[in-house]
């Protein structure tokens, strides 16, 4: 997977995909993450990429050209890439809500390039004509689309077949199937702080299939009931719910259950 980034500020990305998991996907050759400043596309000698808004009002907006040549550079650059699509994916808060079914789904692309705004935002006719996609990875705004993109780029990144040490725990992960992760715990079992659940130490696999379902079923209730609208449980699972609700009745309680 080769995921290119135009930015103003290359280092930024270049240094955020340089860390832990991400890190060791790029040393391996899982992952390939090149940034393209479009200041160096840009033309004058003050290099000019950005101007006030047309209309009036505060801020400066991000010109067309420099990013238009920046981006064209990206999709000339992907060496062994070549023929294969790179879709534009520009980061803005009024973009569609990221969610992990679309990571999954970006991650199996052989490539794609990410673009990220600064100041007021870019000429919507750039994003109209070169953008494929607009992504916001939250209710927020960021001063720029490169927390964003990192964030994309680690996302993806884990994803890639060989990136996570063990190849359960992309699959044991929060939203992997629609709800919460449950919660883990390791030594000591015995500590100031509580005991790791009994259940946990039992050796006993199937019981502690069951609680960990039970746990994710049960935090995905209490945090983000909405996820549960979304989903048609099974008979097991309305089970281990139910047994949940039963055992968490306080605490549904303080969160306006
Ligand atoms: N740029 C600024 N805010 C953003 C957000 N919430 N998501 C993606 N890109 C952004």
């Amino acid at each position: 997977m080769r995921i290119d980034v135009v930015t103003l500020f290359p280092e930024f990305v270049r240094q955020c995909a340089g860390f832990g998991v991400i890190g060791r996907a790029v040393e391996r050759g899982l992952l390939e993450v090149e940034a393209w400043n479009p200041r160096d596309y840009a033309e004058g000698g003050y290099r000019r990429v950005d101007d006030s808004a047309c209309g009036g009002g505060p801020g400066m907006v991000l010109l067309i050209e420099p990013l238009r040549k920046a981006l064209a550079a990206a999709r000339q650059a992907a060496t062994g890439h070549v023929g294969q699509p790179a879709p534009v994916i520009f980061l803005s808060p009024q973009g569609t809500r990221l969610t992990q079914d679309r990571v999954r789904q970006l991650a199996s692309l052989p490539r794609m390039i990410l673009l990220c705004g600064r100041y007021e935002g870019i000429d919507e006719r750039l994003v109209q004509h070169e953008v494929d996609e607009e992504l916001s990875i939250g209710d927020y705004v960021l001063s720029g689309g490169e927390l964003a993109a990192a964030v994309l780029v680690d996302a993806i990144g884990r994803l890639q077949e060989g990136a996570l040490g063990d190849a359960q725990s992309a699959q044991q992960d929060s939203f992997s199937d629609g709800l919460l992760d449950c919660p883990h715990y390791t030594r000591p079992v015995s500590h100031e702080f509580g005991k790791v659940p009994a259940v946990l130490l039992s050796g006993d696999h199937a019981a502690i299939d069951r609680w960990r379902r039970m746990q994710s079923l049960g935090r995905t209730w209490l945090r983000r009931p909405e996820l549960l609208g979304n989903m048609t449980l099974g008979q097991d699972d309305q089970r281990l719910l139910e047994e949940f609700k039963r055992e968490h009745k306080g605490q549904a309680h303080e969160q306006g259950h």
